[in-house]
């Protein structure tokens, strides 16, 4: 059984399709694929309740006890490794990850970033493409290298920036694509991965 990780630090939203995904579409027997574990570095993330209810193992690893990035990646390499993932999925995951920890990943981290990659590395990305007068935004899913929202494009999906777009309408309008690219995207690399076994 190829294990996934997702790593989530709020509301969970994409994890939560990513495992609505899993569920309809019966990756377990598709891909040989299952939702092992979800980790956060936050308690009071809300997506930890939604993986519970699903009956996935949840895991918190809060970044603030640690007293440098080196070693909460430890600690969350550990937690994460538990699980022995073949896929570590970043889904709103709110931390930088040190090159430590994305090396030991190589090749089986992905993570998404609400925007079109290469524009608008980092935050506040929705602000910022209405502000330059992007005329179209979206959501880019990606593999993770140590530069920050770089690494090989898996999947985008554009959508138009509206006149009276605020970054919360724009934001919005990202999201729900995001609910539909990232369990296809990861969907896809999984069949890939089944087919390189075979
Ligand atoms: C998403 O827009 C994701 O692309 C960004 O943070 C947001 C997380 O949302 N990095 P959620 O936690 O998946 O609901």
């Amino acid at each position: 059984m190829k294990n996934i990780v997702i790593l989530i630090s709020g509301g969970g939203s994409n994890m939560a399709a990513i495992v609505r995904a899993a569920e309809r579409e019966r990756w377990a027997d598709r891909y040989g694929a299952r939702i092992a574990a979800v980790v956060s570095n936050k308690a009071d993330a809300g997506g930890l309740a939604t993986a519970s209810a699903h009956g996935i193992a949840t895991a918190v690893i809060p970044h603030k006890d640690f007293a440098s990035r080196e070693a909460f990646d430890a600690a969350l390499a550990q937690a994460v490794d538990a699980h022995s993932p073949a896929l570590v999925v970043l889904a709103g995951f709110m931390r930088i990850l040190t090159p430590g920890f994305v090396e030991r990943y190589a090749g089986r981290l992905v993570n998404i970033h609400p925007s079109l990659l290469p524009a608008f590395p980092g935050l506040d990305t929705h602000r910022r493409a209405i502000e330059a007068g992007c005329k179209v935004a979206g959501v880019t899913v990606h593999q993770v290298t140590t530069e920050l929202d770089h690494g090989p494009i898996l999947a985008q999906a554009a959508v138009p920036v509206m006149p009276d777009d605020t970054a919360a309408t724009l934001a919005g309008r990202v999201l729900a694509q995001e609910h539909l690219l990232y369990p296809r995207a990861i969907a896809g690399w999984l069949a890939d991965t089944s087919s390189h076994n075979d």
